[in-house]
């Protein structure tokens, strides 16, 4: 027989409900809600990298007050995602050593290189706009915690897909050179952006079990198809062609019709041989060994406060 508790578990997910962090949950529920959302933390985290790269060169002072502002966005994803994991009794130092090791990942998109200023607005358009396709669901995860942390993060998100845009079509509106700009951005990230919603569905371990516990609400192929249908013509309005030559509305389907992605750049990727992967984890990890002082210091503060307190 079930234990009441679970009984109360599956009861709330059946409804719809949210399970909060005092209640009873499965081992593997809370393993694979720590596994996921430690895991988008760190993509916040490791993501403000390409963008960090070109506060100091942005082109003028309203774009570098908008990246800046976008880079410190992702910052803050990052902290609300790592506090979530926290409630599910997870450990920040221990999740950002995972990651600094390699024992735990990140997002593939961020192992690609922003060559240009115009990369900027791409990133915007389409890994933010990746993003919010993934999130927005998200924000009707089974589990509270990582549910609330998403209905802000998405609000934050449109943000950074708009400026993108905007970037893009001043771009545009531009010289032949900054044409050239942004269709050699778009031919860059449009296919890793289609690698950001996970492998194929009859590939995806953890798809089936996440829907059944309601933590996904859909599954990666059909997130990937609802932005493939999104973007489309958001391309066509900015005048640039998508890098996919058998890209077309198919009318019986009611969606686009898109090429093969190459899964084995996918797995190079995802198990560190990207073009960035190396770079990005070092500097992570300078970072972290950098900030050493400030975390001791703050912790010998919060001792004598709290020594103060206790006289
Ligand atoms: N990059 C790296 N690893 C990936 C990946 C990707 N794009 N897609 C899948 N994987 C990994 C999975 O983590 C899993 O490995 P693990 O078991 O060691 O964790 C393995 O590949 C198999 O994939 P599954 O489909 O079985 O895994 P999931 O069910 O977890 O689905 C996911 C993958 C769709 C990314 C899901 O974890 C998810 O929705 N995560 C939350 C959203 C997220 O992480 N987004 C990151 C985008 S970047 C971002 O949001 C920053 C923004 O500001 C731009």
């Amino acid at each position: 027989t079930t234990p009441p508790e679970a009984e109360h578990f599956d009861r709330t997910i059946e409804r719809d409900q949210r399970i909060e962090p005092r209640d009873w949950m499965p081992e593997d529920y809370r393993r694979t809600l720590v596994r996921q959302v430690a895991q988008h933390a760190h993509s916040e985290i490791i993501g403000m990298q390409p963008e960090g790269n070109w506060i100091t060169r942005a082109p003028s002072l309203r774009r570098k007050a908008i990246l800046l502002a976008k880079v410190q966005d992702e910052a803050g994803h990052g902290l609300y995602l790592y506090s979530a994991a926290e409630t599910l009794g997870a450990d920040r130092a221990d999740l950002t050593a995972r990651l600094i090791s390699g024992r735990q990942k990140y997002s593939s998109i961020f192992n690609y290189p922003a060559l240009t200023f115009a990369d900027v607005g791409v990133i915007g358009w389409l890994v933010d706009g990746a993003a919010i396709c993934n999130q927005v669901p998200l924000c009707r995860s089974s589990y509270g915690p990582y549910a609330r942390a998403m209905i802000r993060i998405c609000k934050e998100e449109s943000f950074h897909q708009r400026q993108g845009y905007e970037l893009l079509m001043t771009m545009m509106r531009g010289t032949d050179a900054q044409r050239r700009m942004v269709q050699d951005a778009t031919n860059r990230w449009w296919w890793p952006s289609l690698m950001m919603f996970g492998p194929p569905d009859h590939d995806s371990p953890n798809t089936a079990r996440s829907m059944a516990w309601k933590i996904k609400r859909h599954t990666n192929d059909e997130l990937r198809q609802r932005f493939v249908d999104m973007t489309v013509p958001q391309a066509e309005a900015l005048g640039v062609t998508l890098p996919d030559p058998e890209l077309r509305w198919n009318p019986e389907r009611g969606h686009y019709d898109f090429g093969e992605i190459d899964w084995a750049e996918f797995k190079q990727v995802v198990s560190g041989n990207g073009p960035c992967n190396e770079q990005r984890i070092t500097h992570r990890r300078r970072a972290h060994e950098e900030g050493a002082w400030v975390r001791e210091a703050a912790a010998a503060h919060a001792a004598k406060q709290a020594a103060r307190t206790r006289e």
